[in-house]
């Protein structure tokens, strides 16, 4: 058992004056996901001067901040269920902590109970909105001199390519290198605070609550069953033999082959849909999370800080997905992905512009059962293939693991690469506890099955 004590908290504010005023938010920041979402690097030593590390990493982290003085902010309530960002420099948490153990004391650096004590926790349920810090970190030295950095960006100020655009402009800049490319703050680009140019041209089903099961009129039961999260690797010739089996048993026009992403999310689908025991006819939805940066006309800039992403489903029913070829799911996938254009978005836009309450659309306690659940019969497949996700040396070397911190919601799931750059990848899984056992036997059995 690893004790982690004598937590100091402080907060780190930009260390130059920073424009001041109310930001107003996209409609893409203000629903989904709107939790924090925690991070986790370790590093195997840091330097002797414990107290230098804490104040390079400060005194970086205030610098930092002048850029990317939204994350010091907070957020507040306005009508309509709506939330805008005041940039008030409040400034973000910075615990730091020790540890009794060594990192080698640790049975695993993958998502466990232990993380909790190594993040700063967040209280959505009592602080008010306006006192929650949009960043809260917490750095924990072991016996070893390892360190952890426990990291949670709230998702309304920043999606994934945003939070680690951050994160290694920080690094960089604890290195003492300066700022390499500044981030873009301005989110007219997706229309924040403008009124609405029209009604949605399209159908937007996505909002729509997701199929429950069969037999059930309600799905908070399937929501408060115990889950877990396991890791699970595959090699650069398992995902080869994935990507061949979908392209092999699907012959359609299609301007490419399916890509690793496409034949992975079919694999779990079709794996969990087994798994589950579901009627043939079950309905199932699976979300898929797409960054619309490139999707614009023109493309947004590339470092545009915010959510640049959205959501879309592919919907099919249970038997099929099983019992047709890996090819079936993985074209519905693309299907899906392939939709979404400017028009597309802006229609979004347009349809969250119309709303008159946007808040049943955000999901922002994360044990509430507010939102949508994409637990079973449905599925969540997050893709962090295109993330800068490894390599932030803050000045005493590259992190030994970085990962996605723990989450508890069913159906939750990531692919990432392996760390090695050798080919490999990592599907992060959450699913319930009764299901988990069949799904890693299932999972790669079913690679080789033809
Ligand atoms: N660097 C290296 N390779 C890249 C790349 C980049 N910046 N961008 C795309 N590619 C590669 C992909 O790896 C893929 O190759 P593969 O077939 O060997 O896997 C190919 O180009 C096509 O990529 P993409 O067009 O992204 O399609 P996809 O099927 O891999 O992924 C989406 C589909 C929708 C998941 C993806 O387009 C997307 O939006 N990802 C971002 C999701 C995100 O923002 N996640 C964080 C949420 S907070």
């Amino acid at each position: 058992m690893i004790r982690v004590y004598n937590k100091t908290s402080c907060m780190v504010k930009p260390a130059d004056q920073t424009w001041s005023g109310k930001l107003a938010l996209s409609e893409l920041d203000q629903t989904g996901v709107t939790v924090h979402v925690p991070t986790m690097y370790f590093y195997r030593q840091s330097p002797e001067d414990w107290f230098d590390v804490l104040q390079t990493l400060k005194s970086s982290l205030s610098s930092t901040l002048v850029h990317f003085y939204p994350l010091a902010g907070r957020l507040s309530s306005v009508s309509g269920g709506r939330l805008e960002l005041d940039c008030n420099a409040a400034g973000v948490q910075f615990v730091e902590a020790y540890a009794d153990k060594k990192l080698t004391d640790l049975d695993t650096f993958l998502p466990s109970p232990i993380y909790h004590q190594l993040t700063p926790s967040i209280d959505y349920v009592s602080a008010p909105l306006e006192e929650i810090p949009l960043l809260v970190l917490q750095v924990t030295r072991f016996v070893c001199g390892g360190l952890s950095l426990g990291l949670s960006i709230s998702h309304v100020v920043a999606d994934g390519q945003s939070a680690l655009h951050f994160v290694s402009e920080w690094a960089r800049i604890s290195r003492g290198e300066s700022l390499e490319s500044p981030p873009y703050l301005d989110r007219k680009v997706l229309r924040a605070g403008d009124p609405p140019r029209a009604n949605s041209r399209l159908e937007h089903t996505e909002f729509d609550p997701p199929p429950i099961l069969i037999d059930h009129s309600e799905n908070e039961s399937e929501h408060e069953k115990e889950t877990d999260v396991t890791m699970l690797n595959l090699t650069a010739t398992q995902v080869e033999k994935l990507r061949n089996k979908a392209n092999n048993s699907w012959k359609s026009e299609m301007s490419h082959g399916f890509t690793r992403y496409e034949a992975i999310t079919a694999h779990i689908w079709r794996t969990a849909c087994k798994v589950r025991n579901h009627k043939p006819e079950q309905p199932t939805a699976l979300a898929i999370c797409i960054d619309v940066r490139g999707k614009m006309s023109p493309p947004l800039p590339r470092k545009y800080f915010g959510n640049a992403i959205i959501n879309v489903i592919a919907t099919g029913r249970s038997g099929e997905i099983v019992s047709k070829p890996l090819g079936y799911s993985s074209s519905k996938i693309r299907d899906a992905i392939e939709k979404v254009d400017d028009e597309h978005v802006n229609s979004v836009i347009d349809f969250l512009k119309g709303q008159e309450d946007l808040s049943k659309f955000r999901d922002l306690q994360p044990s509430s059962n507010d939102g949508h659940f994409y637990g079973n019969p449905n599925l969540g497949v997050i893709s962090w293939l295109t993330l800068p996700l490894y390599g932030a040396d803050f000045g005493w070397g590259k992190e030994i693991h970085m990962g996605p911190g723990t989450h508890d919601s069913d159906g939750d799931s990531l692919i990432l690469h392996g760390k090695d750059g050798d080919g490999s990848l990592v599907v992060a899984l959450c699913l319930q506890v009764r299901h988990m056992e069949d799904f890693q036997k299932v999972f790669y059995q079913d690679i080789d099955i033809e």
